[in-house]
């Protein structure tokens, strides 16, 4: 049973009464976090969005309030009045803690079961069970902490947005298949039975058309959709800071957005980021951290020692270099006395990324103990401690592979690994932000025997390349740059072509007919014919941003409403089975048994 307001009115929130309200009559409103009945006085610690208060209901203070008092119990719904006082023993963990409101009249508003989790910060319930409940959860003052930060975010972009002259224009969400790669969420269409919308995974199309109607700068803050495989920061419906500019070059499109990341962190957390960025061609990138989105928090490069053994006869390395490959290694120092045990998992642990093994030098006071010391000779261990930089008690790791993608990957990943047995990440709180520029523009996919855009099939060349789009696609690096952030990639985006004979050339390479690619993209195409602008864009992860922001590492901390790992909502069970009869509407049978 509630009682209604019947006209009370709250005069302030729980957590902002300080000292200077002493002796004001206040009401306040919120939910009961813990009760203490000492006999004469019971205290609640009401809770609000910001903050906890506490309530003291007396028999001498007002007898009726106090009976209610007593029947509260935990997370019941009530609005207390009465006067502020000075607290006879502070408590100086909370910021009211000077303070207590002394309960002269009290309404119960809603009664509550015993919640099926517990209201307090850094909760280790079930994350089925937090999202399940998850309007239950919410009511935690971490995850209050974080979605208002997101919303600080979101305040940011869209101020600093506008003082810069960008629009936010809204997209369709009901649309056609766009060009970012993943899986789409498709819609079934009523009207035309058998065929679908798809829900966008990006808004680029849109945006580019945006762009031809002379928007001149857009930008949106806008859902997306991608159904793949989910990760620690991935979901299937995600949030972009979606932007595009016209008559811009690279330079332009990379300097707005490191003000506006500058904006950003510096209203949010008062962090301020130095301009420029640092920038890293992809190719370097991947030669000394073996990752297209570095975490430059820590060195422990990658080198290249080839030139150390050109003349081995180990048969490991010399087949390696025999066929075009590379011997490469970091160094992790102060490990010389890593375990055989702690080895072998390291050694497991980099065939997880397709080496076929891991060497090592561990650097002690007396001896360069290795297991491939005995098929090298003296000079090339220490040619390859030279070339390492190595001090004594350092541990050398080596990969080599005639595959360059496998040396620097596995060691890559190595790198971050290490990183993380030896914490060397712990208590870090930088911010380490880098731009990766001049990716390749098209890879080619083995399997399927063709080129396949890395980014998406509207990315321009860079101009010097173009001629190579002929002779060697491989070579040709794109107009495209990625922002990252200690090691994730934050945002990315791209000059786009907007020269119909270049962009036909682009689709030729991808192995789109014409009439493939009018099919697909033929609006954007059509559009082009009309005028378009040189334009080029980006788009943040939002869910990242705010990740960071909040200082979580996973992302459904800062999604009000997040699915699960199996793209599941546990508290409304979307996905679900739908009425036979929406399915005929839509002219769709089922013949796969639904198991979830
Ligand atoms: P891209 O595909 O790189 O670019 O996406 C931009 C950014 O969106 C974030 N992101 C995700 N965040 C959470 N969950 C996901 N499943 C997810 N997928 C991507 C990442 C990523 O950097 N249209 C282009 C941008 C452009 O060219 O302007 C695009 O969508 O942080
Ligand atoms: P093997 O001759 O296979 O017993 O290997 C001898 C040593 O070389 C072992 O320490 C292996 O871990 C290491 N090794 C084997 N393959 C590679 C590789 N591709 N890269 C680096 N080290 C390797």
């Amino acid at each position: 049973m509630g009682e209604a307001l019947n006209g009370a009115k709250r005069t302030i929130m729980c957590g902002e009464l300080r000292e200077s309200h002493v002796d004001n009559s206040s009401t306040v409103m919120g939910w009961v976090q813990r009760k203490r009945n000492l006999g004469g006085l019971i205290f609640v610690d009401l809770r609000d969005r910001t903050g906890i208060l506490q309530v003291v209901f007396g028999e001498e203070i007002n007898k009726e309030a106090f009976e209610k008092a007593d029947t509260l119990r935990a997370e019941y719904c009530i609005a207390v009045s009465g006067k502020v006082v000075r607290r006879q023993s502070p408590n100086d963990t909370l910021p009211t803690g000077m303070v207590e409101l002394q309960g002269e009249e009290i309404k119960i508003l809603s009664e509550s079961e015993t919640p099926p989790i517990y209201i307090k910060e850094d909760l280790d319930a079930s994350e089925n069970i937090r999202l399940k409940y998850r309007y239950l959860d919410l009511r935690r003052p971490d995850m209050q902490k974080r979605l208002i930060i997101r919303h600080k975010a979101a305040k940011a972009v869209r101020d600093f947005m506008d003082a810069e002259g960008f629009l936010e224009v809204e997209t369709p969400m009901l649309t056609k298949s766009t060009p970012e790669g993943a899986r789409d969420y498709l819609v079934p269409s009523r009207n035309y039975q058998g065929e679908f919308y798809a829900l966008p995974q990006s808004p680029q199309l849109f945006k580019q058309l945006l762009m031809v109607s002379g928007f001149d700068r857009y930008f949106q803050i806008v859902k997306c959709f991608r159904d793949e495989d989910l990760r620690a920061n991935r979901q299937p419906e995600f949030t972009q800071v979606d932007i595009e500019m016209s008559f811009v070059e690279r330079d332009d499109v990379m300097a707005m957005n490191e003000r506006l990341i500058q904006h950003v962190f510096k209203q949010v957390l008062d962090v301020d980021v130095k301009l420029p960025i640092e920038r890293l061609p992809y190719k370097i990138a991947m030669e000394k951290y073996g990752s297209d989105k570095p975490d430059l928090r820590f060195g422990m490069e990658i080198e290249n020692i080839s030139d150390a053994l050109k003349d081995t006869e180990f048969k490991v390395f010399k087949d390696v270099l025999d066929n075009g490959g590379s011997i490469r290694a970091i160094k992790a120092e102060n490990c010389a006395d890593m375990g055989r045990k702690q080895i072998d998992k390291l050694t497991d642990f980099v065939k997880g990324f397709k080496a076929k093994g891991l060497a090592w030098i561990a650097y002690k006071e007396d001896e360069l103990k290795s297991p491939i010391a005995k098929f090298l000779k003296d000079e090339e261990l220490k040619a390859i401690v030279h070339k390492m930089d190595a001090k004594v008690g350092d541990l050398i790791l080596i990969v080599s592979d005639a595959k360059e993608k496998v040396v620097l990957t596995a060691l890559g990943q190595l790198r971050l690994q290490i990183a993380k047995e030896l914490e060397l990440l712990k208590d870090n709180k930088e911010f380490r932000f880098a731009w990766v520029t001049e990716f390749p523009l098209v890879s080619y996919n083995e399997e399927e025997g063709r080129w396949e855009a890395e980014h998406h099939p509207f990315t321009s060349p860079m101009d010097e390349d173009i001629p190579y789009l002929d002779t060697d696609p491989s070579k040709v690096r794109a107009k495209a740059y990625d922002m990252v952030l200690n090691g994730e990639e934050l945002g990315g985006g791209s000059i786009r072509i907007h020269d119909s004979q270049l962009q036909e050339k682009m689709f030729r390479l991808l192995g789109f007919t014409q009439e493939q690619a009018w099919e697909r993209f033929g609006f954007l195409l059509e559009a082009f014919k009309y005028g378009p602008p040189p334009h080029g864009g980006l788009a943040f992860g939002f869910d990242r941003m705010a990740m960071f922001l909040s200082g979580t590492d996973n992302i459904k901390d800062v999604v009000a409403f997040p699915k699960n790992q199996n793209a599941v909502c546990p508290m409304t069970e979307a996905p679900s089975i739908v009425d036979e009869i929406q399915l005929r509407e839509l002219g769709i049978a089922i013949d796969i048994k639904n198991e979830k």
